[in-house]
């Protein structure tokens, strides 16, 4: 049994009068101690994956999932709210790129780390002060007993990301899912956080979900990796055969427009042609083919399914592209 598998994941909203549906289809499995990219241009649908598996939309109104979000084989989509609050924290975590807005600014790191911990290791008084320190430590924050009487605007951009993720790592989660945990930050610090999840995945073989647009730093993090357009996965693979091998016309767009300059931000993250459709025009067909180099007439007629590539030996490569193997 895998520790997170999600089958046929559907998330639609409601918008005024109309419906978009943001997520269509979606299938992936996250094994314990994995580290899972998941990449794609912005407003593929990334976060709104992420925000569907902790069910942190308002659906009274606004949200209407469909499929099956299966955590150590219990379907999260049928929980209760309130189970789902102890599945949120204390089974799965999740941080943010922006660590500043996340952070309380009237309340110091102590108050911050210490709340989640007496919620969930049922701590307090000088033992939960303790755990908070050598939570800070875990995160690579040094002089942590200074850093605990301090202040969010005391703090750098990075320090501020690892006191965040010092207090997602407080109630020991099986899952971390680390939503563009770096894009606010510089080159330099990116480095560092990305090492910082990367050990903590190892010391303490926590899963973890990287969603990011910079394909360098998935090459270098992870294991697995699942590209996303307009609300469905395009391409799935071991991250060295995506790179190698590439079965998407998308993927490999998204892999000749990293930069090459290493530690240089490009001005525009990607070269691909026009834009992301929006959700009320999805392409009949495939998805990609208005912006696609190889469209040929059957590519605007029907959207081909992600299916294994026949030329290759590894059978869980799949791509959803009708030229695949072509490429
Ligand atoms: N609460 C919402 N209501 C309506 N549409 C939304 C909502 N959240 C996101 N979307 C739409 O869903 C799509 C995917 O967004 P998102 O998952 O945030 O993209 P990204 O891959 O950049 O994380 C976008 O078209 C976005 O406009
Ligand atoms: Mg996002």
């Amino acid at each position: 049994m895998k520790l997170l598998e999600i089958q046929e994941l559907g998330t639609s909203f409601r918008t005024g009068r109309d419906t978009v549906k943001a997520i269509d289809g979606v299938s992936f499995a996250v094994g314990e101690g994995e580290r899972v990219a998941l990449v794609g241009e912005s407003g593929c649908g990334k976060s709104v994956t992420m925000q569907s598996i902790l069910r942190l939309y308002d659906e009274r109104k606004l949200v209407h999932y469909s499929g099956k979000i299966y955590y150590k084989g219990k379907d999260l989509l049928s929980l209760p709210q309130k189970d789902m609050q102890h599945i949120r924290g204390k089974e799965i975590a999740m941080v943010f790129q922006d660590a500043l807005s996340a952070l309380d600014p009237i309340f110091t790191i102590e108050d911050q780390i210490t709340e989640s911990i007496k919620l969930h290791q049922g701590l307090s008084g000088r033992a939960a002060q303790e755990a908070a320190a050598d939570m800070l430590q875990l995160a690579g924050i040094s002089d942590p007993y200074r850093r605990l009487g301090q202040y969010p605007f005391e703090l750098s951009g990075g320090m501020r990301q690892r006191v965040m993720i010092a207090i997602s790592l407080s109630c020991r989660p099986n899952l971390l899912i680390a939503d563009e945990p770096t894009s606010a930050l510089d080159v330099t610090i990116q480095a560092q956080i990305m090492e910082l999840i990367m050990d903590l995945n190892r010391k303490l073989n926590m899963a973890v979900i990287l969603i990011t647009h910079d394909l360098a730093i998935v090459a270098e993090t992870c294991t697995w990796a699942l590209v996303m357009y307009l609300g469905q996965i395009v391409e799935e693979a071991p991250v060295k055969d995506l790179f190698s091998a590439p079965q998407h016309p998308y993927t490999l767009a998204l892999i000749r427009s990293i930069p090459k300059i290493t530690g240089e931000r490009p001005k525009r993250l990607y070269a691909i042609e026009g834009m992301v459709p929006l959700l009320n025009n999805i392409p009949a067909g495939c998805r990609f083919a208005p912006r696609c180099p190889l469209t040929e007439e059957r590519c605007r007629q029907e959207n081909p399914l992600l299916i294994s590539i026949p030329k290759e030996n590894d059978r869980r490569h799949k791509s959803r592209c009708w030229r695949a193997g072509e490429l």
